[in-house]
């Protein structure tokens, strides 16, 4: 194919790229360098950042399957060079055969693993009907084309890295438990192994062909029912054809004069993010110092009543009222914090949702693009768990999600997360569980700032808020925001998670003193972004947790 050519030509031509540099004409920031190198070819030979982001999108489905997918569901936030924005929602849905009590066993207990592993587990995947609307409606190259690269890379194999070789190999006791994932995963990999997956180009093929009907129905969309009859899933085929894809205006939410433009129920994400930055506007970072004990005081304690909120309010708008007008002003963030008392820690106990106050009346990767002339465009996308529900649809070559473990399987029962949800967030058929994604962008006067999102389940809010006070409010370099270490609260459990680092001793001290409890974690989110600079010119940044590539030109 004439495009493996160029590919190979143009790895080598970029195999050295800094992530620190200055760019003009484009900038993909995604977590396989493969990926990023795709979508700087697309704005190469013209495409534009959706076409760019498609491409990526189908390509990491290919050589990063712990998180990219046809399987899954995702989130795109679109702005375009006249300052406008718009949404993508292509989130999984809920079969039509599902109930709310689905999970739970006949004393209402919840069955473990029943909602994250195998094929109950799967919501009617969105991916490709959201990345083929995208295209298809703000793109401007032939779906051939763009798929091309993808199935190229799918028939003719990439040389596995050590953390995709080890991932699979960790995983294999799991894939050995259904025949697809047994075929395609559970072999003993090692770096540099070819990995070829002629069964996923094949859907490719016919994804390329056909378009969406490529996908939700035909040879695809029967593999994937038989799969389900194999394992005792319920996506039907009438789930697939009717899935549908929902352009929804973008949320808007203002810091320290730059507008935040972020995602919209069914994600949690937007909404938490400008509630976070509403209520750190109240206090003066800068001058407070850095991570001080203040200011740590001061994040914890909004973390906690945010998380109770997403807890109690959100879900999918379509099926129930979300307060999201309230949630995301000013005055209610005010509000919520009257009952903050600096120096004392909060208890999650005493501190619920803000009921009285609501008067109106949910493993993943990020990818971030921006073209030349200042298309951004900030996708998130997932399978939930890493590998999904670790099923792979028998000779169609891709993993199916276990989305339906981000639903609130029962009030006050724990998803994998560690994240509570009441009747906001319960299953419903057709319905999308409330996610964490938190796809989003920043325009400063208009122009772009920046793009930015993380994976990280319940923790991809505090990764991207974390990232964007370090930017606007101490002024850090991007590769330095995001690869400063992190903290987390939740509401419940009633802890402090950090990454190694992320507090010094003795501010430790001061806080553990004053009554919170810290708990030390690897390490969370995994930040791919873009930073426009004064001049126009824009950097790319992959966290240093993942092994991404950002690259320009
Ligand atoms: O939509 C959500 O919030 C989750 N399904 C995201 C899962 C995730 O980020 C896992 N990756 N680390």
């Amino acid at each position: 194919m004439k495009f493996l050519r160029a590919f190979f030509v143009f790895s080598f031509l970029f195999a050295s790229s800094a992530n620190s540099q200055n760019y003009n004409n484009g900038v993909v920031s995604s977590a396989n360098k493969l990926a990023s190198q795709t979508g700087i070819e697309i704005l190469k030979r013209g495409g534009n950042a959706i076409d760019a982001a498609v491409g990526v999108g189908f390509v990491l489905a290919v050589v990063y399957p712990t998180a990219g997918n046809i399987g899954g569901g995702g989130f795109m936030v679109i702005s375009f060079p006249d300052g406008n924005s718009t949404t993508i929602d292509y989130r999984e849905k809920a079969p039509y055969l599902s109930t709310r009590d689905m999970y739970l066993d006949e004393n209402g207990e919840v069955i473990e693993d029943l909602s994250s592993f195998g094929h109950l587990a799967a919501g009617v995947p969105g991916s490709v009907a959201g990345m083929l609307y995208a295209l298809e409606k703000y793109g401007t190259m032939k779906r051939e084309e763009v798929l091309s690269y993808a199935i190229e890379l799918a028939e003719k194999g990439f040389p596995m890295e050590k953390e995709l070789a080890n991932g699979l190999k960790n995983h294999k006791e799991e894939f050995s438990k259904f025949d697809g994932s047994k075929q395609l995963f559970a072999g003993d990999w090692k770096k540099g192994d070819i990995f070829i997956q002629q069964d996923l180009a094949n859907t490719l093929k016919l994804i390329s062909k056909h378009g969406r009907d490529g996908f939700y129905k035909g040879r695809t969309a029967d593999l994937i029912v038989e799969e389900m009859e194999r394992g005792n899933g319920i996506i039907s085929h009438k789930d697939l054809v009717d899935y549908n894809v929902i352009e929804r205006p973008a949320l808007y939410g203002n810091y320290r004069g730059f507008d935040i433009v972020s995602m919209p129920p069914p994600s949690s994400g937007g909404i938490c993010l400008i509630y976070l930055l509403n209520i750190l506007e109240q206090f003066d970072l800068e001058g407070s110092g850095f991570k001080s004990s203040g200011i740590l005081n001061v994040m914890i304690e909004a973390m906690r009543r945010v998380y109770a909120d997403r807890s109690e309010f959100m879900g999918d708008a379509d099926f129930v009222r979300v307060p999201y007008k309230t949630l995301t002003s000013k005055e209610y963030a005010k509000k919520r914090f009257t009952n903050f008392t600096p120096g004392k820690a909060g208890n999650s106990k005493d501190i619920g949702p803000g009921k009285d106050l609501i008067k109106e009346g949910d493993n993943t990767t990020h990818y971030s693009i921006a073209d030349k002339n200042g298309m951004l465009v900030s996708v998130t996308t997932t399978i939930n768990d890493t590998y999904g529900n670790k099923v792979v649809v028998r000779d169609a070559g891709f993993l199916l999600n276990n989305e339906m473990d981000d639903f609130s399987t029962k009030p006050g029962s724990p998803n994998i997360f560690g994240l509570l949800g009441g009747y906001a967030n319960s299953i419903t058929p057709g319905k999308r569980p409330l996610s964490s994604m938190t796809p989003t962008i920043i325009l400063k006067d208009g122009k772009p700032f920046m793009v930015t999102g993380s994976p990280g389940g319940g923790k991809i809010i505090t990764s991207v808020l974390q990232m964007i006070i370090n930017v606007v409010d101490y002024n850090f370099s991007l590769q330095a925001a995001i690869d400063e270490p992190r903290i987390h609260h939740q509401w419940f459990p009633d802890e402090v998670l950090y990454e190694k680092g992320a507090v010094d001793k003795v501010t430790l001290n001061v806080l553990k003193d004053i009554g919170y409890s810290f708990v030390p974690i690897g390490s969370f989110g995994r930040i791919d972004a873009i930073l426009f600079n004064p001049d126009g010119s824009m950097s790319g940044y992959s966290d240093r947790r993942g092994y991404g590539e950002a690259i320009g030109y």
